[in-house]
């Protein structure tokens, strides 16, 4: 096996150098799995022998044989005689993958493009260890908390007073992701048939819940410069009077897929203009924190417009896997939106709020280490989408988690069908479109972890190679479930 060497000085910049809290061998063990799990570590990589990590970090060689034999038995490790021990990760039963959500048949050998979600950050671990100290203090009760823990309830209203909109805990609903949050939203304001104003392109889970809940879809396109989408307020309102919406799902804050943020200076002008058709905004501010080339983070679109309801989320900052949003209410809706909610569960888990407060009393260092590296990558992935597709037309966005490029042919679906093949999964165009169209665009989630970034460059080049030789008419239609 040709496998990359690590040596102990590299291993004990990335795990530490203690101190190991005893057993010793059990705390090495866990660093070096969390730094394996979330990628510090890769697969494939050779550890350094156990004589040169023990002298690195300053443990006896005893233990380090001791934490590299629990470490093959827990997967992480395969140790071959002339190979040394080589990290791998351990079979999960039915896998890390959910087909659901990779409706183009990702598997693990594939580099997933179908999805803007990352690999947990390093922290995770630790705040899953603190969280689980403090269950025995919520054990006496119930465990139900519909509206969710206060401490966390505390902590997201905290971040949107300092963000510049006074809020109380008590208009903070803690939902299962985003995602939920939304689906609650619409549930609370949406009446069948009612007109609802939606971006194009934008987020096909979102298309979904509104189409769900019988709302009638009043796309409005997105406009487009050379320097990139935005939004234009006057067209948008003749559109609202038009067609009378009641309501509008809007992505201001590094809009999903394009990365177009709506600047401070027209979130007044928007809200005014929302008010006086008499139109409730539902704000997803799920990837508000991912601003990548500096400056504060956005203004709340609930400043402006204080009738809106605002969905948050921890997905996109600290990991998906937590399934932890939540919902900014205006007082005057709270009632009508908890109701909503008790009508389709009873709350988020309490451990993952736990972790989830946690993490946010780290949010600055945890999104700021975060910004670094979605920048390199959406750095990286843009130069290769240059340099393998010239023709392709790409401008980088300044947030967000995704390069949504225009392709000079209307092939998208044609794409996503030929990269398979390629070992990529991918999701066309047309899945962001409300009301159909948008074959000639595809979304490049710059999330992938970073040992495959450097391979999809090729990767989509040949895959368009062939998509361009394809001559059945492939339908244009969408697939199931993307994030
Ligand atoms: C705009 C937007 N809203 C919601 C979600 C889903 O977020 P969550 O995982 O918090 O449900 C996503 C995920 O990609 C998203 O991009």
């Amino acid at each position: 096996m040709n496998a990359l060497v690590m040596s102990g000085a590299r291993l004990a910049t990335i795990i530490g150098t203690g101190p190991w809290p005893g057993p010793a061998y059990d705390s090495l063990t866990s660093a070096i799995s969390r730094a394996i799990g979330d990628g510090r570590i890769t697969v494939g990589a050779r550890l350094p022998s156990e004589r040169e990590l023990a002298q690195a970090i300053d443990l006896s060689r005893t233990t380090t044989t001791r934490a590299y034999s629990k470490l093959r038995d827990q997967g992480f490790v395969i140790t071959r005689r002339g190979s040394g021990s080589v990290v791998r990760l351990p079979e999960v039963p039915g896998g890390r993958i959910d087909h659901l959500l990779t409706p183009a048949g990702a598997d693990e050998a594939e580099i997933d493009l179908s999805c803007t979600a990352t690999v947990a950050p390093p922290w995770l671990m630790g705040a899953y260890e603190r969280a689980v100290e403090q269950v025995p203090a919520y054990l006496p009760g119930t465990g139900y908390y519909p509206s969710g823990l206060p401490v966390l309830k505390e902590l997201i209203a905290d971040r949107y007073t300092a963000r510049g909109v006074r809020t109380d805990p008590e208009q903070i609903l803690v939902t299962s992701g985003a995602f939920g949050a939304v689906a609650i939203a619409v549930r609370a304001l949406i009446r069948r048939s009612g007109r609802v104003l939606i971006e194009s392109p934008t987020y096909p889970n979102a298309i979904a819940t509104l189409e769900g809940a019988g709302a009638s879809l009043v796309s409005y396109p997105l406009e487009l410069s050379p320097s990139g989408h935005h939004w234009d307020i006057d067209a948008m309102d003749q559109l609202c009077r038009q067609t009378r919406v009641s309501a509008a799902y809007l992505i201001p804050d590094f809009h999903n897929p394009t990365g177009a943020l709506l600047p401070d200076a027209q979130r007044g002008e928007l809200a005014a203009m929302l008010r006086r058709n008499g139109v409730t905004p539902i704000i997803d501010e799920s990837l508000v924190e991912l601003g990548l080339d500096g400056g504060p983070s956005p203004s709340p679109m609930a400043a402006f417009a204080p009738d809106a309801i605002t969905a948050g989320s921890t997905s996109k900052i600290f990991w998906g896997g937590l399934r932890v949003g939540w919902l900014r209410i205006p007082p005057h809706r709270v009632d009508a939106v908890a109701a909503s909610r008790l009508s389709l569960d009873l709350g988020a888990p309490v451990l993952e709020q736990l972790v989830a407060v946690e993490l946010m009393r780290d949010h600055d260092t945890i999104v700021a280490e975060y910004r670094t590296r979605l920048r390199a990558a959406r750095d990286s992935l843009a130069a290769q989408v240059r340099a393998h597709l010239p023709s392709w037309q790409v401008v980088v966005p300044t947030g967000g988690m995704a390069l949504w490029c225009h392709l000079p042919e209307a092939r998208s679906s044609a794409l996503a069908i030929a990269a398979r093949n390629h070992g990529l999964g991918m999701v066309s165009g047309p899945n962001f479109a409300p009301t159909g169209g948008l074959d000639r665009w595809i979304r490049l989630p710059y999330t992938v972890a970073e040992a495959q970034l450097d391979e999809v460059g090729p990767r989509l080049a040949a895959a368009w190679d062939d998509a361009l030789k394809f001559t059945d008419r492939i339908p244009a239609g969408r697939d199931r479930i993307v994030a």
